[in-house]
């Protein structure tokens, strides 16, 4: 063989290789262990090299529940990819997935297949569409799936074992740093190597701007040293934009409704604690008594309210939520059913202190042996912060007592059945546009059995059901629809009743069949009568009393007029899948249908972009354009998340549905409201009043939290029984809508050193808005940065005497004063850390 021949055999091989290695990318995708989700690694001239995780299992209770045992991956022949995993080995389903890509993901369904249990699936593709084969009590079965990966067969016994023994042989195993992995291997082109590297990498540059904190300052080089001048340059360019950018998010969270907002002063006043609240509580929770408390359950006073309480001469105690918080002066109403076997009976009712002291007290006489509700008045002698209630019957004769209360007179204006008049005053002083309730993760509930029904809240407080919490207590749903509703008309605020889209919470631990998360959704043949529910809601809110037997109960209620509901939102961050859309679309399609002027908003997931829900949220809504007003988006983010995204809304499309930015906090690694989070807040809000023509609504997230209880951090206001503590977090929520506008006018702030501004535009906000009614306008400026902001005004003259409210502060400050001012001549400097409105 001559030389030339050998060189140019040589290099024809070389290039064949090249071309074959161009054309040809070898990656692995496995899962390194059952809690680590898919993972990805590439094959690189130095062995295989992990990229990252592709996704992880969203099945069953949040946390160690939330399992991937066992991936299989196929590829269909349009180059999609489908995954199918194991998600324990209790459960009758497996997981399946749908990506195009490989690094974004269709929400996981979980099909059900028949058999006690699931194990080790194995996808292939079989035709156009897939088959998957798995194992249950030793035995193996086959389920068939439609080509878009959304419908499965039963699973079918393959009583043959050689017809699967094929399928069943596609596991490959590799060696990466010195641990050897079972997976599978594929072969892709490098375009698509390079969207996922690409995505990774976008990813891991998002999570180094993510992790910037104002409280790391001082080591940050590229913070300035010395103050900053910058010019705010205001146009007369101006848009509309929503007139209700600022809302509260009311959850029965962290002890919100009973306990806090609802001012019912006895714990377990119905005696229906059980244990499905809390392991350790039952119907006697909450009283105390030197002798053993009888529970009876005979013709309650309600069915819905099966336990009371029998007393002779027992003294039965509450300790109420912690104590209960009397003030000397004040009137306490004291309520409570009595049904007397032997005639009649008197009972001694106090308020008494830790001593046994009585605060104040009186004599109830009863009498009838029919259930009756018997009132007194207590007028408190002292205060007391930790004072009980005390019911003693006066003979041996036998009652029974059941929806024993106490409220004081003095509720959030004078409501009955009202709210605590601190909180709900300290709420009121946000003049929030709308009110969303009664959840969250409560809406949708614990399992199937737990999903929140709006007509168990409403009528006669003993009529109510109580249910759990998914939070883990109990609700009484004496804080229903009719004062959920009735709070939204006293401080001005559109009602947001947000209801669940006939599934459960995707967290929800596994019910009797084993299934856990959305358990498959309300089953179809209940459908149409949760939509009816769903319909008599908007009767309930809206209808005329004459003709409609729900609006009579409204009118009952004590509000004949209508409560002019205007939306209502379907579904709350559930998991976008197949068992939601189905769905969510009979829900909406039979509320357009009946109720076409009530706006409905969707969800689209727990998280923002790119994620699965997000992704399919938007995709689901964007195809049905008819059937929701807006989406509701949740994400719960740093506060270097925040300053950096703040452009997040400039790309949404116009014509497609409106946002409402619904549950969203900054935190940082204390997970507390302090002045860094709520100035990253403002910071983000100073843009989405910038396009409030795409977002609607926003709303911070949760509102409440009662010290000893918290289930989540941060929170907007913490209370204990005897104080409200606003955070930061809630002064920049009340100064958004305080100051809020409908029209934006066009501004510009630029950081006047051009080195500088291109590091610290994000640490910088304004937002000029007018409101067309009183013609005022309002201009608000962050300035987060460690040094003084001065700036130089042009195309705005702001009038000498112009009143500011403004607060500033180290990042940690968890407490702030709020002041307010007048701007003195015109010149506008902030100092470091603060965030100012001037209104003119
Ligand atoms: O706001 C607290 C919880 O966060 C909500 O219940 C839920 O929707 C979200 O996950």
């Amino acid at each position: 063989m001559n030389k030339g021949f050998f060189r140019q055999f040589t290099m024809a091989c070389l290039m064949l290789f090249a071309l074959c290695t161009y054309a040809q990318q070898k990656v692995f995708v496995y899962g390194p262990n059952e809690r680590a989700g898919l993972h990805i690694a590439m094959l690189t001239d130095k062995g295989w090299q992990e990229i990252g995780q592709l996704c992880s299992s969203d099945y069953g209770t949040w946390g160690p529940e939330k399992r991937m045992y066992h991936p299989s991956v196929a590829r269909a022949k349009d180059g999609t990819w489908r995954l199918v995993f194991q998600v324990n080995d209790r459960a009758p389903l497996f997981a399946a997935a749908y990506s195009r890509d490989l690094v974004t993901w269709r929400p996981q369904d979980y099909p059900r297949v028949g058999t006690r249990n699931c194990l080790s699936p194995v996808l292939h593709a079989v035709g156009d569409g897939f088959e998957i084969i798995y194992t249950s009590d030793g035995k193996h079965y086959r389920v068939t799936t439609s080509p878009d990966f959304r419908h499965f067969s039963i699973g079918e016994r393959v009583e043959d074992l050689q017809q699967v023994v094929g399928a069943l042989q596609i596991e490959d195993h590799i060696q990466m740093d010195g641990k050897s992995y079972a997976g599978q291997i594929f072969e892709i082109t490098p375009e698509e190597l390079s969207t996922i590297t690409t995505h990774f990498d976008r990813m891991k540059e998002d999570g180094r701007l993510s992790s910037e904190r104002m409280h790391d300052d001082a080591k940050n080089p590229s913070m300035p040293k010395q103050p900053v001048s910058a010019t705010l340059t205001v146009t007369n360019q101006q848009k509309a934009i929503s007139d209700k950018l600022i809302g509260i998010f009311f959850e029965d969270i962290s002890y919100a409704a009973d306990g806090g907002l609802y001012a019912e002063l006895v714990q377990n006043r119905d005696f229906e604690y059980s244990a499905k609240d809390r392991r350790e509580w039952n119907a006697t929770t909450a009283w105390h008594s030197s002798r053993p408390i009888r529970i009876a359950t005979d013709s309650p006073l309600s069915a819905n309210n099966p336990h009371y309480a029998v007393v002779g001469t027992d003294t039965l105690c509450n300790e109420g939520w912690d104590g209960i918080n009397v003030k000397a002066g004040e009137q306490y109403d004291f309520s409570m059913y009595v049904r007397n076997s032997q005639g009649k009976k008197s009972f001694v009712i106090a308020l008494i202190d830790e001593h046994d002291a009585p605060i104040a007290q009186t004599t109830l006489k009863t009498q009838g042996k029919d259930w009756q509700q018997y009132d007194a008045v207590l007028k408190a002698t002292r205060n007391c912060a930790k004072a009980r209630l005390a019911i003693m019957g006066v003979k041996e004769t036998q009652a029974d007592v059941d929806m024993i209360s106490l409220f004081p007179q003095e509720t959030f204006m004078h409501r009955k059945n009202g709210l605590r008049k601190d909180l709900a005053e300290t709420i009121a002083a946000m003049k929030p546009k709308f009110m969303r309730f009664p959840g969250g993760c409560m809406s949708h509930g614990q399992g199937l059995e737990n999903i929140y029904h709006w007509n168990h809240t409403v009528g006669p407080l003993q009529d109510r059901k109580p249910d759990f919490n998914i939070w883990g207590y109990h609700q009484t749903r004496g804080l229903g629809f009719f004062e959920y509703f009735q709070f939204c008309e006293d401080i001005g605020a559109e009602p947001l009743p947000v209801l669940a889209a006939g599934v459960p919470c995707q967290n929800s631990a596994n019910n009797a069949d084993g299934v856990g998360g959305q358990q498959g959704g309300i089953p179809m043949s209940q459908m149409p009568a949760y939509i009816q529910e769903l319909l008599d809601m908007i009767e309930w809110a809206n209808g005329d009393p004459s003709t409609s037997k729900w609006a009579r109960m409204r009118a009952d209620a004590g509000h004949p007029s209508p409560f002019n509901l205007k939306y209502i939102g379907i579904g709350n961050e559930d998991i976008i899948g197949t068992v939601f859309e189905e769905r969510y679309e009979m829900i909406c399609k039979a509320i357009r249908e009946k109720y076409p002027d009530i706006k409905i908003c969707g969800t689209v997931g727990p998280f923002h972009a790119p994620s699965a829900d997000y992704l399919e949220g938007w995709d689901f809504t964007k195809k049905h354009p008819d059937l929701q007003y807006m989406v509701d988006e949740h994400y719960y983010e740093s506060t270097g998340w925040f300053m950096h995204h703040r452009n997040y809304y400039d790309g949404y499309d116009r014509n497609a549905a409106k946002v409402y930015l619904g549950e969203y906090a900054a935190s940082t690694r204390v997970k507390r409201p302090n002045v860094e989070t709520a100035l990253a807040e403002a910071l983000y809000l100073t843009d989405v009043e910038r396009n409030g023509d795409v977002v609607e609504m926003t709303s911070y997230a949760p509102m409440l939290c009662k010290d000893g209880h918290s289930n989540w951090n941060p929170d907007m206001i913490y209370f204990s029984n005897t104080e409200v503590r606003p955070t930061p977090a809630y002064h920049v929520q009340r100064l958004f809508s305080v100051y809020g506008g409908d029209r934006y006018v066009n501004s510009q702030l630029t950081i006047d050193n051009g080195q500088l501004a291109a590091q610290l535009k994000h640490r910088v906000g304004a937002s000029l808005v007018s409101d067309s009614k009183t013609g005022r306008r309002y201009l608000k400026l962050v300035n987060a940065l460690p040094v003084e902001l001065s700036l130089t005004i042009k195309g705005l003259t702001i009038p000498a005497g112009s009143k500011t409210e403004e607060f500033c502060g180290r990042p940690e400050d968890q407490h702030i004063a709020v002041k307010s001012g007048v701007v003195e001549n015109g010149t506008v400097t902030l100092p470091p850390y603060a965030f100012r409105v001037i209104s003119f």
